[in-house]
């Protein structure tokens, strides 16, 4: 008899059951594929191998910039090596997973869970009992089933897409949001003509709008083309290559690909749980739980992508920590207003907390500091001064959201996210001296614009 047993090793369930451990219970985990779940296997980290490597093909671009004479135009990306190294990566991140289950004295179970009763799992032939289980199964990629042509080869999933060792000519991807953006970023990188479909009026639609525009504009200069306002009506096979056929309110349109990516969205992964059966409460298929991580059924708790969004990795480690710490009696909670985002487009996307328009809708009278990257002194050495840092406070200067889209958006965030769980003030944030030469001093300059005293920026004309 365990007293935990987690059902799922990602980022979610494997911080979960380590946790757990180093609070004295009894776990065990089962995982039917590999630890580490989507985002080491399918997500994250095979998106960062694939990031670098676009990096470095657009700095080849720019040899010219950086004075260096190399006949760099014949530089092609070998992609079944590129696959490899991506496999190599996952394997290397994989092997430290199950080292460190290992080594804290979780028990896994390789196969799939079928919860048959609270505090009762089957897997396989074997059937293990604990007092509490955590779901812990993530989320899958949406293949629209009423989409015609939604199923014919060549109209892949982000996780078909990365098995693939071909880099297409013409890369079609349907949905502008965090995935299909990532991707279109990539594979442009990697010298595939990209074109994006997006239904809403622009690309990353959640974002402050300011910000969304400002990228909006970037991927275009990258060569990007973005359809917005455009739905996807059918896919057939046309000769070796895919023909799509959209519409916008203007008529339809057709688009040639010979690879085609749906990034419409991810919906939880609870198949074969038999949760139905169990009387388990879901509301559009995610499982609903109270603080405490708890679902409608006693001893059955859930955490990360399969309760909702925010479908975030490190969202899930930290409900992960937060559901067993509160097995065990201690008051632990996140802070969902103050949950940073990173998104690895070129150049980077950071935020956390309020955008300007979430601020205006709660009738907050916010104030805004600015400041650009083109002024940072690291920032054009590096050559990288696309972008600025946006702070979002409310009437008493208190941070309440930093959007950034820029060089290292994704570690400059972290310095945000402290002011904005804490609940900082700009006066308090000011009191750290920032180091320079650094790009976080584009924080520091945003954060004193909001007091309209910004040291490298000119005074506005009065
Ligand atoms: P998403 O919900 O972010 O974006 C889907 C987009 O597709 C939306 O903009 C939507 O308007 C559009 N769309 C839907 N149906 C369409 C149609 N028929 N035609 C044209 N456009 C259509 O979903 P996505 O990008 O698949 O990502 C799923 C989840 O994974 C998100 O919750 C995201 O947060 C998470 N994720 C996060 C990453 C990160 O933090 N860096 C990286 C990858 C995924």
């Amino acid at each position: 008899m365990k007293d935990l047993l987690v059902i799922g090793g990602g980022p979610g369930g494997y911080v979960a059951a380590i946790r757990a451990r180093q609070l004295g219970m009894k776990v065990a985990l089962v995982e039917k594929d590999k630890l580490g779940g989507t985002c080491l296997n399918r997500g994250c980290i095979p998106t960062k191998t694939y990031y670098r490597h676009a990096e470095i093909m657009r700095s080849l671009q720019r040899l010219d910039e950086f004075c260096i004479q190399l006949d760099a135009d014949s530089a092609r990306l070998d992609m079944a090596g590129t696959r490899a190294r991506k496999d190599a990566v996952v394997e290397q991140m994989a092997g430290g997973v199950a080292a460190l289950l290992q080594a804290h004295g979780v028990e896994v179970i390789r196969g799939e869970a079928v919860v048959e009763e609270p505090g009762r799992v089957r897997v396989g032939e074997e059937s293990i009992r604990a007092e509490r289980l955590l779901i812990a199964t993530g989320s899958e990629s949406i293949r629209p089933a009423a989409l015609p042509g939604a199923a014919l080869p060549g109209v892949l999933t982000c996780e078909e897409l990365l098995e693939r060792s071909e880099i297409p000519g013409r890369l079609l991807i349907v949905g502008g949001g965090v995935i299909g953006m990532e991707f279109a970023c990539i594979f442009q990188a990697f010298g595939s003509q990209v074109t994006v479909l997006e239904s809403l009026p622009r690309p990353l639609a959640f974002l402050d709008q300011e910000i969304a525009r400002r990228v909006s504009v970037l991927f275009k200069r990258q060569g990007i083309e973005i359809k917005t306002g455009a739905k996807v009506e059918s896919i057939n096979m046309q000769d070796d290559h895919l023909l799509v056929t959209a519409s916008d309110k203007k008529g339809n349109m057709q688009y040639e690909a010979d690879l085609l990516l749906l990034a419409v969205g991810r919906s939880p992964a609870t198949a074969g749980l038999n949760l139905d059966k169990l009387g388990v409460k879901t509301e559009q298929g995610f499982i609903k739980v109270n603080q405490d991580y708890e679902s409608s059924v006693a001893g059955i708790y859930a955490i990360g992508d399969v309760i909702g969004p925010p479908m975030l990795a490190h969202v899930a480690s930290e409900e992960g920590r937060a559901a067993v710490e509160r097995m065990a009696g201690m008051d632990s909670r996140l802070n969902y207003q103050a949950i940073p985002h990173c998104i690895f487009t070129f150049p980077e996307i950071a935020a956390v907390g309020l955008t300007q328009e979430e601020a205006a809708a709660r009738a907050i009278d916010c104030k805004t500091g600015k400041f650009q990257f083109a002024a940072n002194g690291k920032a054009v050495a590096m050559g990288e001064s696309e972008g600025l840092i946006k702070v979002i406070c409310g009437p008493d200067d208190s941070v309440l959201g930093v959007h950034i889209i820029g060089p290292h958006a994704s570690d400059l965030i972290l310095e945000a996210s402290l002011l904005v769980n804490l609940g900082l003030k700009v006066e308090e944030a000011l009191h750290t001296v920032h180091p320079h030469p650094t790009l976080g001093e584009t924080l520091y300059e945003a954060l004193l614009d909001v007091q309209g005293r910004a040291i490298h920026l000119k005074p506005p004309r009065i």
